[in-house]
C-alpha cells in the first residue's frame, strides 16, 4: 500500500475548518481506494506570526520539501491583528515564498460548474462551463522587481516590473498544451470547436490570454512562443484573446473555453471572476504545481480566510475538498480523485446554495455528505 505524506497548513480564519473537511474526505477515500495518508500540521499563518514573529524560513522549507504535497487552507489576518501587519508581509513571506521557492510555476484553477449550483450567469450548465485556467505562478509582475524612490516627496516614483523570460513562458505553455491535449480525445472532442476545426483534426482548444495591443513586449513574447509551440500540437487549436475580452467572454460565452493559459497577474484576476461564475469562492479549488517534481506542489481553495465566518461551522468546504481531489489525483490516485469529484457532484445538488451560512447544512455536514457519497 502506498502512503502519502502530506504537510498540512490550515492557516487562519476558516482555513482550519475547510481543511478539516478536506482531510475527512481524503481519509474516507484512502480507506476505500486503499492508500495510506500521513499528515503533519504546520502552524504558518498570520496568527502564528503575531504570536511568534515567525513566517517561513529555510529550515521550514527544508522540512516541507520532504513531503509529497502541501495542503493549505488560507492565510491572512483581520481586525486588530491585521492592523499590526503591513499588507504583503504574510503574502510575500508565506504564500508567494512557497510558490517561488518550490518553483510551483503552474497555478491550475478549474472553472467548473457543479450540478445544482447557481451561477450568476443565466443559461449555463455543467456542460457549458467546464474549463481550466493555467496561470503562470512564479513570474511576471509578482517577482517584486522595481522599487520606490524619493519616498514621501511630490516626486516619488514607484515601479513594479512585468518581466518574463522565454524559459518561464515556454514551460507554462508546455503544461497548458499538454493539458489541452489530454482533456479531450478524437472521439470526444471539445464541444466548442467548429465543424471545420474538427474535420481538420482538432480535438481541443487552448486560448492564450494576454494584452498584445498594449503590453507588446511581454505578450508579444507569449504569443510568439505559443504560436511556435502550437506546431508541435496539431490537435490543439490555438486561440488568442486580450484579457479584457476574456472577462467579457467568461460571462457572455463561457462555453468557448477549454484551457486558458495566461500570465501571473491576469491569471490572478480572471480566476476570481471564474470563481464567481462557478458559484463563488466556496467552490473554487486550485493547485500550485511543480510539474517537474523539483519542488513540492501545494493545493488550496482559492478563497481566503472569511473572518466573519470563523468558528461558525458555516463556511463552504467544497473548494477545499476539490483541492484535496486535485492533490490526490496528481499524486497518482486518479481513481480516488475522480471519486471525490463525483461525490462533490452528488453533494452540490443537495445544498441550498454555495454561500456561507446558506448551504442548508453546516460545514461539517457538507464534509460528511461528500465523504458518504464516495
Ligand atoms: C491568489 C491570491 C494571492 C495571489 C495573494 C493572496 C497573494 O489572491 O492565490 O489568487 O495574488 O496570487
Ligand atoms: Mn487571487
Amino acid at each position: 500500500m502506498k502512503t502519502y505524506n502530506i504537510a498540512v497548513i490550515p492557516g487562519d480564519g476558516t482555513g482550519p475548518e475547510v481543511i478539516g473537511e478536506g482531510l475527512k474526505v481524503l481519509k474516507a477515500a484512502a480507506k476505500k481506494f486503499k492508500f495510506g495518508l500521513k499528515t503533519k500540521v504546520f502552524p504558518f499563518g498570520g496568527k502564528h506570526y503575531l504570536e511568534t514573529g515567525k513566517l517561513v524560513d529555510e529550515a521550514d522549507e527544508a522540512e516541507l520539501r520532504k513531503f509529497d504535497a502541501i495542503y493549505l487552507g488560507a492565510i491572512g489576518l483581520s481586525g486588530a491583528g491585521a492592523k499590526n501587519v503591513a499588507p504583503g508581509i504574510l503574502e510575500k513571506n508565506i504564500l508567494l515564498k512557497l510558490r517561488f521557492d518550490f518553483d510551483q510555476y503552474i497555478n491550475l484553477r478549474p472553472v467548473k460548474l457543479y450540478p445544482g449550483v447557481a451561477s450568476p450567469i443565466a443559461g449555463v450548465s455543467p456542460e457549458t462551463m467546464d474549463y481550466v485556467v493555467v496561470r503562470e505562478n512564479t513570474g511576471g509582475v509578482y517577482t517584486g522587481m522595481g522599487g520606490i524612490m524619493m519616498k514621501d516627496t511630490p516626486n516619488e516614483i514607484a515601479s513594479q516590473e512585468w518581466v518574463y523570460n522565454r524559459f518561464q513562458v515556454d514551460r507554462c505553455l508546455r503544461y497548458a498544451f499538454e493539458l489541452a491535449k489530454k482533456r479531450h480525445t478524437k472521439k470526444a472532442p471539445f464541444r466548442g470547436l467548429s465543424a471545420e476545426a474538427k474535420a481538420a483534426g482538432k480535438t481541443a482548444r487552448l486560448t492564450l490570454c494576454g494584452k498584445t495591443n498594449v503590453l507588446t513586449n511581454v505578450f508579444g513574447l507569449w504569443e510568439r512562443a505559443a504560436k511556435e509551440m502550437a506546431k508541435e500540437y496539431p490537435t490543439v487549436e490555438l486561440a488568442y484573446r486580450h484579457v479584457d475580452a476574456i472577462c467579457l467572454l467568461m460571462v457572455q460565452d463561457p462555453g468557448q473555453f477549454d484551457v486558458i493559459v495566461t500570465d501571473n497577474m491576469f491569471g490572478d484576476i480572471i480566476t476570481d471572476l471564474g470563481a464567481a461564475c462557478q458559484g463563488g469562492l466556496g467552490v473554487a479549488a486550485g493547485g500550485n504545481l511543480n510539474p517537474d517534481k523539483s519542488g513540492v506542489s501545494m493545493y488550496e481553495p482559492i478563497g481566503g480566510t472569511a473572518p466573519d465566518w470563523t468558528g461558525k461551522n458555516g463556511i463552504n468546504p467544497i473548494a477545499a475538498i476539490g483541492a484535496a481531489a486535485l492533490m490526490i489525483g496528481n499524486l497518482g490516485e486518479t481513481k480516488a480523485a475522480a471519486a471525490i469529484e463525483a461525490a462533490i457532484a452528488k453533494t452540490t445538488p443537495r445544498m441550498k446554495t454555495q454561500l456561507a451560512g446558506q448551504m442548508g447544512w453546516t460545514t461539517t455536514q457538507v464534509g460528511d455528505l461528500v465523504a458518504k457519497s464516495l
